[in-house]
């Protein structure tokens, strides 16, 4: 009977166990926004690998990456990504984010990619770089930096 009870609480034990982790399974806490002079890591590589539901990053990303000087050598840590709902500036502004000390910016903000958004990153002086195709990810560096040139400024 002793037996019988132990065995019981472990079982139950296990089950409130597994469904804690189950209700987690798929959702994820929103991370928090980039801002300039703060600290992050792992440059140019495509965040959204791990701050995603049931990555091992902390705090999911709805848009991540890195941006470098013009040589693609360095980081570039004053950068400004906007995202629009039109090319080349047009449509509405979506979000605006700002670089950090390791050039990377990124946002656990709600953005919706239900329709086609178009970046651009501007530089210390104003220059302005756009990406003429639109995207329906945040995710930056899982082209940027991979199949596409790293992201730069002028
Ligand atoms: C290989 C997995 C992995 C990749 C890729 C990754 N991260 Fe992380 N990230 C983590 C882990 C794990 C933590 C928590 C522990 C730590 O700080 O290292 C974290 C923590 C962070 C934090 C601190 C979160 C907080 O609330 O304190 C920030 C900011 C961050 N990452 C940004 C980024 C950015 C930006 C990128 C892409 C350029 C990126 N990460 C790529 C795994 C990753
Ligand atoms: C699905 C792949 C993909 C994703 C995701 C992506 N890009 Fe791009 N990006 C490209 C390709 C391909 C080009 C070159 C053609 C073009 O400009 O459309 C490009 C070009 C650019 C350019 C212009 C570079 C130049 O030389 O004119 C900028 C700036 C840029 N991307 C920024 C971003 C930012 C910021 C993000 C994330 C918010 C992002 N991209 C996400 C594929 C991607």
């Amino acid at each position: 009977m002793k037996n019988l009870t132990i065995i019981a609480c472990v079982c139950i034990g296990f089950m409130l166990i597994i469904g804690i982790n189950s209700c987690q399974h798929g959702q994820c806490e929103a991370g928090e926004t980039s801002n300039s002079g703060e600290n992050s890591h792992n440059q140019g590589k495509n965040c959204l690998n791990c701050h995603i539901a049931d990555g091992e990053g902390e705090g999911c990303f709805t848009v991540a990456g890195t941006v470098y000087n013009n040589s693609l050598l360095a980081a570039y840590t004053i950068a400004t990504i906007k995202l629009y709902t039109g090319p080349n500036g047009t449509g509405s502004l979506v979000t605006t984010l700002e670089t950090d000390s390791r050039g990377n910016f990124y946002t656990g903000s709600a953005v919706s990619f239900k329709s086609h958004l178009y970046p651009s990153v501007t530089d210390a002086n104003g220059q302005t770089i756009y990406m003429a195709a639109g995207i329906s990810t945040g995710a930056c560096n899982s082209c940027h930096n991979i199949s596409q040139d790293k992201i730069y400024v002028k």
